[in-house]
């Protein structure tokens, strides 16, 4: 299967060089649409899959063609590689807010898969959401899938509907737990630790607390209840925490995300 990802950015060099590390694809079958050409040159020289330039020299030769560009430059790709596609093509777009029926009318094609990636797909730790529509087949659906397997762990979704709900958890969500890690550091330098023992403190709290949960099958409640003993120090936070609502404002904010994650797919 010859692959063309369009936008040879964060996302679509990530996508990438995952799928070249797992080999599901090789060198020869990899292509990139660059329109910027510093960026063009600097993807060359990563050795990534060969780099083009003009639509007319890669799409028509592609099976997949992955969409990786910023949704604002959406209606100016169409343009650019509509004369250019086949309807036998798979179109898998990550493009945030851009739903698959735009994609289709634009472009007049109808194999279309959306995906909802995340930051840390760049260490093959991402989680991916995505939804296809009807004409895409099981072979085409299950090759897309093993593609996006390589950048961390995937969920098939039914609804774009869900697809805005994921952009608001695991989507959004990595920037949330830096909101967190970034206030537990700020209170680790204010009780006397440096910058580099309060980015340890907290970083490996996190990466232990979430191996934990992940090795068991306790919930977070019960994490929650082992850590927090009678009277003691874990409790005196949490009485704090739940006295400031922040469970409900984490909820919110998650909330005013999928808010704005249905807004975006309107405009
Ligand atoms: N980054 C994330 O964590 C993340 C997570 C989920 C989803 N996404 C989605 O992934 C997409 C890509 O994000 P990104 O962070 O990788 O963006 P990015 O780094 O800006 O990469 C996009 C690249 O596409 C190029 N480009 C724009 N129009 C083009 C065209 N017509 N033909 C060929 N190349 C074109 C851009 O060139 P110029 O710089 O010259 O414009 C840029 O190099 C976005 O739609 C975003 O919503 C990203």
């Amino acid at each position: 299967m010859k692959i063309l990802i369009v936008g040879g950015g964060n996302m679509g060099s990530t996508y990438a060089a995952s799928f070249l590390r797992s080999h599901i694809a090789n060198k020869e079958n990899m292509m990139i649409l660059e329109k910027s050409p510093e960026k063009a040159i600097q993807l060359s020289a990563k050795d990534i899959g060969r780099v083009h330039g003009k639509p007319e020299d890669c799409i028509p030769h592609a099976d997949l063609i992955i969409l990786a560009v910023k949704p604002q430059d959406t209606q100016k790709l169409f343009q650019t590689i509509q004369p250019f596609v086949d309807d036998q093509q798979v179109f898998l777009s990550i493009m945030a807010g851009v739903k698959m029926k735009t994609i289709a009318e634009a472009l007049g094609v109808h194999k279309v898969i959306r995906a909802m990636p995340n930051l840390p797909a760049q260490i093959g730790m991402g989680m991916t959401a995505f939804t296809s529509s009807d004409e895409v087949t099981r072979i085409e659906l299950v090759t897309v899938q093993n593609l996006l397997n390589t950048t961390g762990k995937t969920v098939y979704v039914e609804t774009e509907e869900a697809i805005d709900a994921a952009t608001a958890i695991s989507g959004s969500g990595p920037a949330y737990v830096f909101y967190f890690m970034r206030a537990m550091m700020e209170s680790a330098k204010e009780m006397g630790f440096s910058e580099s023992e309060s980015e340890l403190l907290v970083s490996q709290t996190f990466r232990g607390a979430v191996e934990l949960h992940n090795k068991s099958n306790f919930s977070c409640n019960e994490w929650i209840q082992k850590v927090a003993s009678k009277g003691g120090t874990t409790e005196a936070a949490l009485k704090r925490f739940n006295g400031e609502s922040l469970h409900q404002f984490i909820k919110d904010g998650a909330e005013a995300a999928l808010h704005r994650a249905v807004e975006l797919g309107k405009e």
